[in-house]
C-alpha cells in the first residue's frame, strides 16, 4: 500500500500515533506532510498554548491538514487551516485533505480575516510556510499574541519565515523545541506589549 493510502486508512481509524510513529522519517513522507511531531512535541504545542491562554489554533498555509488533524486529535485544541488556491486542492490529483480547508485569494479577503480575528485567544500558526509576503500580511490582520512557526534550522531547506530569528522585534520567543532529531524546530512567539507613555 502507497503512504498516501495508508495514511488515509490510518486516519479513518483515527490512529494519528500510528501515522507519526511508522511515517516520520519515510522518503515519501513529503506527500502529505513536512513534518510529523512526536507525542512530545504534540505535548509540547500544547503546554505552550494552554500557559499563553489560548483555546483555539489558526494555520495557515496548512496543505493536506494532517498536521492540523493529528493536533485536533492529540491536544483536544480545535484547529482551522487556511489554504491558498482552492483550484489545485479540488482537483483529482491533489493529495487527500484531512480537515475542511478554508480557502482564500492571494489577497486575503473579509471571511479569512474574519477567521483570523475571531478571538484574541487564537494562536496563528505556520509550518513549513514559504511566502513571506502573505506572512506578513497575515500577521498585520491577526489580532492575537501567540505566534508558532514550525519548519527547518539549519538543514539546508528553505522556509520562509524560517522558525528563529526571522521575526520582527514585536515578537519575542517564549519556547522552542526540536521535532525529535530531524533539524526541523518548533518556535513559539509571543507579541510583546506595546507600552504607551505620556509625555
Ligand atoms: C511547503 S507547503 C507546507 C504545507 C503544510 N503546512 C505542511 O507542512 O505540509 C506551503 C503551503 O503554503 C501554502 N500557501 C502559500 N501562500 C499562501 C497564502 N497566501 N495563504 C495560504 N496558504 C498559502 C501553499 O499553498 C502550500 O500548501
Amino acid at each position: 500500500m502507497d503512504i498516501v493510502t495508508s495514511i488515509t486508512c490510518l486516519y479513518r481509524e483515527s490512529n494519528w500515533k500510528e501515522i507519526v510513529h511508522r511515517y516520520h522519517d519515510h522518503p515519501d513522507r513529503n506527500k502529505v506532510l513536512w513534518v510529523y511531531p512526536s507525542e512530545g512535541n504534540f505535548e509540547f504545542i500544547k503546554a505552550c498554548v494552554k500557559e499563553l491562554l489560548c483555546d483555539r489554533v489558526v494555520s495557515v498555509g496548512c496543505g493536506s491538514g494532517l498536521l492540523e488533524w493529528m493536533i485536533m486529535e492529540a491536544t483536544g485544541l480545535p484547529v482551522s487551516g487556511i489554504e491558498v488556491d482552492g483550484a489545485w486542492w479540488r482537483c483529482k490529483y491533489a493529495p487527500p485533505t484531512f480537515i475542511p480547508l478554508h480557502f482564500t485569494p492571494a489577497e486575503i479577503d473579509k471571511d479569512t480575516i474574519t477567521l483570523l480575528q475571531r478571538n484574541t485567544h487564537t494562536a496563528l500558526l505556520f509550518c513549513y510556510f514559504n511566502n513571506r509576503p502573505a506572512f506578513e500580511d497575515y500577521l498585520k490582520y491577526y489580532k492575537g499574541n501567540v505566534l508558532i512557526i514550525i519548519g527547518p534550522h539549519q538543514k539546508g531547506v528553505h522556509t520562509d519565515p524560517q522558525p528563529f530569528n526571522d521575526v520582527s522585534e514585536d515578537w519575542v520567543l517564549h519556547k522552542s523545541q526540536e521535532i525529535r532529531s530531524s533539524g526541523d524546530f518548533i518556535a513559539v512567539y509571543t507579541k510583546q506589549s506595546v507600552e504607551t507613555h505620556s509625555i
